[in-house]
């Protein structure tokens, strides 16, 4: 999908050839004198001016537009979530007649917050999911012309959104599809094929190379499966090999039965969306891709299935991770950590400035943050705000959660130097303290996205959340001067 910005009146945009033209009311808004914004003048004399956000009015071929429908939404206190509701409720209501070309006018300025808002609500009402259909129906909006009073200040926000859309539209479409077509190995595929870009490098380790690196954890998870693990490393090499890079985690399970300890048959389908972290992961370089910002970034994806063969990993078996900690796997549904830790220990190599680990880990996190906010655990505190700031910024939110070493306490056996699962209370937290334990000196944070990486039910989908997240976080990496307040 094409967006485009303008600094256009209200009277410029009505006057587009389009097959849609939607209006955004600011409650402040005073009509001006040209004709378009004198029929908004008198809806507000007349008080039918929608003005509550989620509120829309419909018009057929008015004489004030070139557009045959026109839809007028207020936005009201013009809070992101406003401006989302205004997008939704009024795409919503010309969605039927399957516009190909809109025109989206503000009644004068957007604001970040408010183009931010828009550039991503439209993305995802508009976004329909193809590849396996037989007959594929794919999205049929196709050009957007964002018109606003303050076009000229937004360009940068504007290009940082239209980055982010595509980013967030490539990790739903690895996450939405089904386990049997994201393997790892095409998983593999998709970073290497992201990496013919400029400035970007792929390398993708197999069972030998892993086996060689004494990845065991990872090893052990993907042992019960058919599918060959996969390790990939995406690079992007944005500024002097001499500026230390930031490290982004992906967790990769491209399907997580639960292993030995299966998980009941309800919704298993859902796990899927296990490499929802991987997916974020190649979302942001896609972002990268189109940003081309001043730093070095990091990919790691620990690919692989989690399944149940005669190999398979048991309950209570003691693997020896690539530290050289041996872990109790008491039990074989707690995977993503121990995909996790692995790789982990293998970005210390890159004498990292930051590692962020980004994974549909926990249940309990589900339980603790629901859909809303992915669970942020910063082992350090600057990272941790850099994060939260970014999340903001991008409108793709995270909370802070406690990382007491109390919290680590239950992952202690006689077994082995740790085990794989503590008790079920402070679930996420426990996971975070076994992720920790591989961090060592690493200035490093850890994102649960398990309640928001996807939406179950009839809207069942891929969020593509936290590729925003991420791309902010990269962006200020190379312009601090703009994220400070
Ligand atoms: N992928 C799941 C976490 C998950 C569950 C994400 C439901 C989204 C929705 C993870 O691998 C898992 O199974 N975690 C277990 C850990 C437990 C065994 C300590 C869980 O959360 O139940
Ligand atoms: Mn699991
Ligand atoms: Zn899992």
């Amino acid at each position: 999908m094409n967006f485009e910005l303008k600094p256009f009146s209200l009277v410029e945009a009505a006057n587009q050839k389009c097959d849609a033209l939607l209006v955004l009311v600011p409650q402040e808004f005073k009509p001006g004198k040209d004709a378009f914004s004198a029929l908004l003048g008198q809806l507000q004399k007349a008080g039918d001016l929608p003005l509550k956000a989620g509120r829309v009015l419909s018009l057929y071929q008015p004489a004030q537009a070139q557009a045959p429908r026109v839809v007028i939404a207020g936005v009201e206190g013009g809070s992101a979530k406003q401006w989302r509701q205004a997008v939704q409720a009024a795409f919503a209501s010309v969605k039927s007649a399957q516009p190909k070309k809109l025109v989206l006018a503000v009644a004068g300025p957007a604001g970040e917050v408010g183009l931010r808002a828009v550039v991503s609500a439209l993305a995802e009402a508009s976004y329909v999911y193809t590849t396996t259909k037989s007959k594929p129906e794919g999205r049929v909006l196709q050009k957007v012309l964002l018109a606003c009073s303050d076009a000229a200040a937004l360009q940068t926000a504007f290009a940082r959104a239209c980055a982010i859309v595509q980013g967030v539209e490539l990790a739903k479409e690895w996450a939405n599809r089904p386990a049997n077509h994201a393997t790892p190995t095409l998983l593999a595929k998709a970073a290497q094929q992201l990496a013919e870009q400029p400035r970007f490098g792929c390398e993708v380790l197999g069972p030998k190379e892993v086996a060689k690196l004494g990845m065991g954890a990872f090893m052990a998870v993907a042992q019960g499966s058919e599918q060959p693990l996969q390790f990939i490393v995406l690079r992007y090499n944005g500024a002097a090999r001499t500026k230390a890079p930031t490290v982004l985690v992906g967790k990769g399970i491209t399907f997580d039965s639960g292993g030995i300890s299966i998980k009941p048959a309800a919704e298993m389908d859902e796990m899927k969306f296990d490499m929802s972290g991987a997916a974020s992961v190649l979302g942001t370089f896609q972002a990268l891709a189109a940003l081309r910002p001043a730093i070095n970034v990091v990919g790691l994806i620990p690919a692989c299935e989690n399944l149940i063969n005669g190999r398979a990993v048991k309950p209570g078996d003691v693997v020896t991770s690539m530290s050289g900690q041996t872990i109790e796997i008491l039990n074989t549904d707690a995977e993503g950590r121990l995909v996790l830790c692995d790789a982990l220990t293998y970005a210390e190599r890159f004498k990292p400035q930051a590692v962020i680990d980004i994974a549909t880990l926990t249940g309990a996190c589900v339980i603790a943050l629901g859909a809303v906010r992915s669970g942020l655990f910063a082992g350090n505190a600057e990272l941790g705000q850099a994060l939260s700031r970014a999340g903001e910024l991008a409108q793709d939110l995270c909370w802070p959660m406690p990382l007491d070493d109390e919290y680590g306490e239950g992952l202690k056996t006689q077994f082995a130097d740790i085990a794989n699962v503590a008790g079920r209370a402070g679930g996420a937290i426990s996971a975070a303290k076994f992720l920790q334990g591989f961090t060592g000196k690493l200035a490093w944070a850890h994102l649960d996205i398990a309640g928001t990486a996807w939406k179950s039910g009839a809207a069942k989908g891929a969020t593509g959340r936290p590729v925003g997240l991420l791309v902010e976080y990269l962006m200020a990496q190379a312009a601090p001067e703009r994220s400070a307040k």
